[in-house]
């Protein structure tokens, strides 16, 4: 049986990993974050009842399951409050399942009003961000001058470094940016009020997973966001600013690379994204409209609507190469009932004529035209199905070709939300 699992999603977010993540925590211990932050937007169906999670693991939702925020996560803790309350109101327990690293770097307002007032300076060249803080945060950590969680244990001590640090963000607010600076005792003293609300939960979580290791725990790494958002293989600079794909597993959690067994690619029917950056497959007709609508492709972290296109293989091949995806969990197949045809992109055409079977960089890849295969559409739904002997031909076809193009086995196809609809072909757990 495979030990330690890794979900991750292999287009630009947003293509359901939540829900495969709660199905798999069955036979499950441990759910662990890795990377990202608050960003990051799962939606879980359980009995019909919807939970929307931005920080905590998905993992939460089933009692027997603990959940870990790696080292690699930036953690605003504000959120972090506010979600485990959330949670506790819809009658989950949290606090005592949940451990926290000592060394994520911490989210503080000022990075917020960092990340706001940068996207507004950049005007139509802005990155789409999420507004949460994100980059700033991961700024601050590779400069080497951000506070982790750690910090908040000595509140004198805390108090001094953030103060030192607002020198510097607030003179670059006013100055540079003309933005109002960031009150910094109220932001100290609520950093602080937020930490206490969940101390208990803070621990060395680098240990804690390899004791888990060590003492044969199934452990499940929930990546956020995508592939092609990865700060080195994603479409730079429209990416978010951590490492998305399988690497920043071993750097955001601790475990080694040779102790994943395997990487599972949650991968949709089709293409989304949300927020600025090329995306060579984005349709602005009837079909995109339709995926639009009837994928119901609005952000769950910010209620922005998301841009809708054919699937990429070419994209998604590159996802499946760089991190070692082992298998591919298809989902939301049944946003393309009742279309007439469907279009994979197999290939790019560069501005010279030439083709490629591969992401050109730099800045190469705004301009690239897709080269599509077209397969026939089906009429009959596809919605909540459970068995591959259900599906409509047409439907059947589309997914084995998928798997050709990319190159990768398609181990699940989900067929709605809730954890019922769903077809399992081979489990990532190795054994059944
Ligand atoms: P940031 O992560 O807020 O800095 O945003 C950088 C880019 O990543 C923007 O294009 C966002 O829309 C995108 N992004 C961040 N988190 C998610 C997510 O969970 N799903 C999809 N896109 C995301």
């Amino acid at each position: 049986m495979h030990q330690s699992l890794v979900i991750l999603g292999s287009q630009w977010g947003d293509e359901g990993k939540g829900k495969i993540v709660d199905l798999l925590t069955e036979k499950v211990d441990y759910v662990i974050r890795y990377q990202g932050g608050h960003n990051a937007g799962h939606t879980l169906v359980v009995d019909g009842k919807k939970t929307a999670l931005h920080l905590i693991p998905s993992g939460i939702l089933r009692p027997h399951v603990r959940c870990v925020i790696g080292n690699g996560v930036v953690l605003s803790p504000e959120a972090l409050t506010e979600e485990i309350r959330m949670l506790q109101e819809r009658g989950h327990s949290v606090i005592d399942r949940l451990h926290v690293s000592t060394n994520c770097p911490l989210i503080l307002q000022v990075h917020v009003a960092l990340d706001r007032a940068r996207e507004t300076a950049r005007g139509n060249a802005k990155i789409g961000t999420t507004g949460r803080g994100i980059g700033p945060a991961y700024e601050d950590k590779v400069s080497r001058r951000g506070l982790r969680v750690a910090d908040t244990a000595d509140p004198a001590g805390f108090s001094e470094k953030v103060r030192e640090l607002m020198e510097y963000h607030n003179f670059t607010l006013t100055n540079w940016y003309r933005a109002k600076p960031v009150d910094v005792e109220s932001m100290i003293e609520e950093t602080l009020e937020a930490v206490s609300y969940f101390k208990t939960a803070v621990c060395d979580t680098v240990d804690l997973i390899h004791r888990c290791r060590r003492n044969g725990k199934i452990m499940l790494f929930e990546g956020a966001q995508g592939s092609l958002l990865d700060i080195d293989h994603g479409t730079y600079p429209f990416v978010t600013s951590s490492n998305t794909t399988a690497g920043g597993v071993a750097t955001g959690s601790g475990l080694g690379p040779r102790y994943i067994d395997s990487i599972l690619g949650i991968t949709k029917a089709y293409a989304t994204r949300v927020g600025s950056g090329p995306m060579p497959t984005e349709l602005f007709d009837n079909a995109g409209k339709h995926l639009a609508v009837k994928g119901q492709e609005v952000g769950t972290t910010t209620g922005r609507g998301r841009r809708c296109g054919w699937f990429d293989a070419v994209a998604v091949r590159h996802a499946i190469e760089v991190n070692s995806i082992s298998g591919i969990c298809l989902t939301k197949l049944d946003v393309l009932d009742g279309l007439s045809e469907v279009e994979i992109c197999v290939a790019y055409e560069l501005p010279d004529g030439n083709v490629v079977d591969y992401l050109p960089g730099g800045d190469e890849y705004l301009r690239v035209r897709p080269v599509y295969e077209t397969l026939p559409g089906w009429d009959e739904t596809t919605f909540g199905m459970t068995s591959l002997d259900e599906m409509p031909k047409a439907a059947k076809q589309y997914v084995e070709r998928l798997s050709r193009v990319v190159g990768a086995p398609i181990d699940i196809v989900s067929t709605g939300p809730d954890r019922e609809q769903t077809i399992v072909i081979s489990t990532p757990f190795g054994v059944d």
